[in-house]
């Protein structure tokens, strides 16, 4: 789905579904550079994560497996709590294995966080963080993360992953959702 399929329902659009695949190559090969010799276990967090794991993981000249993990923040509303719960843990184990965590945002930074220190108590060599977004004026914690796409306002962004109401995560380009849909 085009941004022109959708157009009444977006403010404006973010990222053009060319930008996106222009930074998600410049992170694939900083990646590649930073890996390199070494395998990669690269961990999408479901739903959002699909797409740039479809695209970055093709992007990559590195040997990845990959793996998935569907979380669900406790907590009312919107908002993550920090409470995560596991609904499907990965199938791997991580035992010496270079772990990349990938995710189409970062918005409190709680689900990351809480993410990251699970799997860092698994034994892997290494656990660094991929994410194609971050809103750094809605961070509530801290948080290392080592390859950032792109720095967004505050605003409620849909398409490539990210959803509103389960839809527009088929939407090819990353826009500001109106608010006349959500109010
Ligand atoms: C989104 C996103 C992150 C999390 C970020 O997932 O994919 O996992 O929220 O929010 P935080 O930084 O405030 O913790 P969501 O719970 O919407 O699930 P989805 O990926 O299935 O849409």
């Amino acid at each position: 789905m085009d941004s022109n399929a959708v157009n009444a329902d977006l403010a404006s659009v973010l990222y053009t579904k060319e930008e996106i695949q222009s930074r998600i190559e410049e992170l694939a090969a900083q990646i590649d550079k930073d890996y390199e010799g070494r395998d990669i276990l690269v961990v999408g967090v479901l739903k959002g994560a699909v797409m740039v794991m479809a695209d970055l993981a093709r992007a990559l000249n590195s040997h990845v497996t990959m793996d998935w993990m569907a979380v669900s923040s406790y907590g009312s509303g919107t908002q993550s709590s920090g409470v995560v719960r596991i609904l499907k843990d990965l199938d791997s184990d991580l035992m010496g294995k270079h772990v990349l965590i990938v995710e189409d945002i970062i918005d409190s930074g709680l689900t990351l966080s809480w993410l990251k220190s699970n799997l860092e108590s698994r034994g892997p060599a290494s656990v660094e963080i991929c994410a194609l977004l971050r809103k750094p004026e809605a961070a509530k914690v801290e948080i290392d993360v080592k390859y950032v796409g792109m720095d967004i306002p505050n605003k409620f962004v849909v398409g490539y992953g990210l959803d509103w109401a389960e839809k527009y995560r088929n939407l090819d380009c990353v826009g500001v959702l109106a608010p006349h849909i959500y109010q």
